[in-house]
């Protein structure tokens, strides 16, 4: 029997343990961890994922703040408001949503943000920290860090003898993927929109990763028998069956079809997707724990 791998249900488990390391923070005398989410723009997926991260924050006893700037900001007008954040000892976190509207350079605003509280783990600093192997001093970026919880509720911690394959070269998350499962001793590939055959390449891997959005690519004939399949990809399909003009949520993966060849497979929605938030709440625990020492 296939797994489907609950995303849901470890989030919970993340997130608990995060409250419970808040509540430590201020039972021993110090302020809530305090997470600041800055969105630029109107794009309503952005705002649902930032309403969702604000209100975990707060779920967890975080003082969560939202900054919520017009499309029109420049970006001298941004770059100071993460300067006043870097500033405030109230804030350990700071996260700012990506994309940013075309006429803004996502790069500089998130090289400014100081990296002990770049809580999406997207400052060289700690992409660097990742890459280098050291993965204690620093903050993971958060997608990656939860899809590899899963992976581990799989495979356990060590990874040696399995063939990984990544789909898709992000800054924000095929590159670090591919980094925490080649420290946990995976043999990693990295596959791409030039690689020649990508299917041929899944049909290599024991643990298959797909994060390129688009819709349903990885078909059941690409994966490995026994293979565990994470799907990282949300992409907005029209849903006839649902009603005229409805949408659905659907990964990067053929759910379906490819379950049944699968050892275990995340579902979109419901897989990978709660766990970023979870990540990014434990960053900003972590973040908080060692600004008060
Ligand atoms: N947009 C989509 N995913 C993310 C994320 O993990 N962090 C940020 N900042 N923006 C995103």
């Amino acid at each position: 029997m296939t797994t489907v791998i609950d995303g849901k249900a470890a989030a919970a488990s993340v997130i608990e343990a995060v409250t419970s390391a808040a509540t430590t923070l201020k039972t021993s005398g110090h302020r809530k961890p305090g997470l600041a989410v800055v969105i630029v723009g109107d794009d309503p997926a952005s705002h649902a994922y930032v309403g969702a991260k604000s209100r975990m924050a707060k779920q967890c006893g975080f003082n969560s703040i939202q900054h919520t700037l017009p499309e029109k900001t420049s970006q001298e007008q941004l770059m100071t408001l993460v300067a006043s954040l870097n500033a405030d000892p109230e804030i350990d976190g700071i996260l700012v949503q990506l994309p940013l509207p075309k006429h803004l350079d996502s790069e500089p605003v998130i090289q400014s943000i100081l990296p002990e509280k770049d809580v999406d783990g997207l400052h060289i600093v700690n992409a660097g920290k990742l890459a280098t192997g050291d993965l204690k001093t620093g903050l993971l970026s958060c997608t990656p860090a939860g899809a590899m919880i899963l992976v581990r509720q799989i495979h356990g911690g060590d990874l040696s003898g399995l063939n990984a394959l990544v789909i898709g070269r992000s800054n924000l998350f095929g590159k670090p993927m591919a980094q925490l499962l080649l420290n946990a001793n995976a043999t990693v590939t990295i596959g791409h929109s030039r690689s020649r055959d990508l299917p041929e390449l899944a049909r290599q891997a024991d643990i298959l990763v797909a994060a390129v959005g688009r819709a349903e690519m990885v078909k059941a004939d690409w994966l490995k028998p026994g293979a565990t399949v994470i799907d990282v990809g949300i992409n907005r399909v029209a849903a006839p069956e649902k009603g005229e003009g409805k949408f659905k949520l659907v990964g990067d993966v053929a759910f379906a079809e490819c379950k049944p060849v699968a050892k275990a497979i995340s579902p979109v929605p419901g897989g990978v997707g709660p766990m970023t938030i979870a990540m990014l709440m434990a960053n900003t625990v972590i973040a908080a724990h060692r600004r008060a020492g």
